[in-house]
């Protein structure tokens, strides 16, 4: 009797966990969590596992995001070295299928901090570019590969598996949660802008690579909504006919309405949300306004956000779209940044930030 009862109450337990909706879902119109509409609108901090020197970022400096997301009235960051980081020792995957050990602390606590202040994470698995957080093109290095064999050849495709089940099984060590139990990942995102074409990238992940990634994340975790990683490429892989593909982003460095429209309407024909992963933080009011005004884009996140040490000066960085909470030229960016979250929320206007 006493271990029926107990089975009852771990089912009821879990029931209850599930019927609770704690993970994002989307209806066909809207992403909801906990029985309410979820609007994901915020920003983007890549450095959140590991910053541009190599170096773990402390609790402080990672907290800080989170402590500006509220200020911010975001519910929604994306960081790329959260969800991977490789081609480095310092990096989780440094060189073959062994993770490395020292690089979790950081990315358990930014997942802590997103459980803190109530804000989902989206997690890229890989990189396009040639940048400090490493790209999919460390996959092939072992074998003597070209970066391109990473869609086809088969060690490759299952070396990334590999990676993907490692991942989504860590157990946090501060919440005790797996995170593929974790509901507060928001988006497993496939990687960050495949496909599209620059120094040292222009091939585009095809169909079978794209069926097989989201296929092998839903098959480790049930739990979380996939995030189809191509960007400027997107449409051109059969991508809108993918059902293990839950979610479509673009990335906006202009006011490209049309893209921004097509890539929206072809979303919305199959019954799937869009959002913008990316776009520049000195956007004009009319960009925001073409945001907002799309009902099939379901949400924006800006490019991006910058912090301080723990002696509270300025972390160096500036790629023309950086910006800091605490700093006075960023303000006006920021506020009307906070504003444009605060409309797609239906909250009241703010005068100012600080
Ligand atoms: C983009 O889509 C929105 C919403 O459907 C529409 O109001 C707007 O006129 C479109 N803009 C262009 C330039 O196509």
């Amino acid at each position: 009797m006493k271990l029926f009862c107990a089975v009852l109450l771990l089912s009821l337990g879990l029931l209850g966990h599930s019927a609770m909706g704690e993970f994002v879902r989307f209806s066909g119109s809207a992403f909801s969590l906990k029985g309410r509409p979820f609007i994901p609108v915020g920003f983007n901090a890549h450095w959140l596992g590991i910053d541009e020197e190599f170096e773990y970022p402390s609790q402080k400096r990672i907290e800080e995001m989170f402590q500006v997301a509220e200020k911010m009235s975001a519910t929604a960051i994306r960081s790329h070295t959260v969800g991977h980081s490789s081609g480095h020792t310092n990096s989780l995957r440094p060189l073959d299928r062994e993770l490395n050990e020292k690089a979790w602390p950081s990315i358990d606590t930014a997942l802590a901090m997103a459980r803190k202040y109530d804000v989902r994470l989206i997690v890229p698995l890989t990189d396009n570019w040639f940048l400090y957080n490493g790209n999919y093109g460390n996959y092939c290095t072992p074998y003597g590969l070209p970066k391109n064999s990473f869609w086809t050849d088969r060690r490759v495709v299952d070396d990334f598996k590999d990676y993907i089940t490692r991942y989504l099984n860590h157990v946090n060590t501060q919440t005790r949660v797996a995170l593929k139990d974790d509901p507060y990942i928001f988006l497993i995102e496939t990687g960050n802008e495949l496909g599209n074409s620059g120094k040292n990238a222009d091939s585009i992940p095809p169909e079978s690579w794209i069926r097989e990634i989201s296929s092998h994340i839903k098959s480790v975790d049930s739990n979380h909504l996939v995030l189809d990683g191509c960007d400027a490429s997107l449409g051109q892989s059969n991508n809108f006919h993918i059902d293990s593909v839950d979610v479509y982003s673009r990335h906006f460095y202009s006011d490209d309405i049309d893209s921004l429209n097509a890539s929206a309407t072809e979303a919305g024909k199959v019954g799937k949300p869009l959002i913008v992963g990316e776009f520049d933080s000195g956007a004009s009011e009319s960009w925001l306004a073409a945001m907002e005004s799309n009902p099939n884009v379901k949400g924006t996140l800006f490019w991006h956000m910058y912090g301080h040490d723990d002696n509270g000066n300025r972390i160096r960085h500036n790629d023309g779209y950086t910006l800091y909470y605490k700093e006075e030229s960023s303000q006006p960016a920021l506020l009307r940044l906070a504003n444009h979250a605060r409309r797609i929320r239906n909250l009241p206007l703010l005068d100012s930030l600080l």
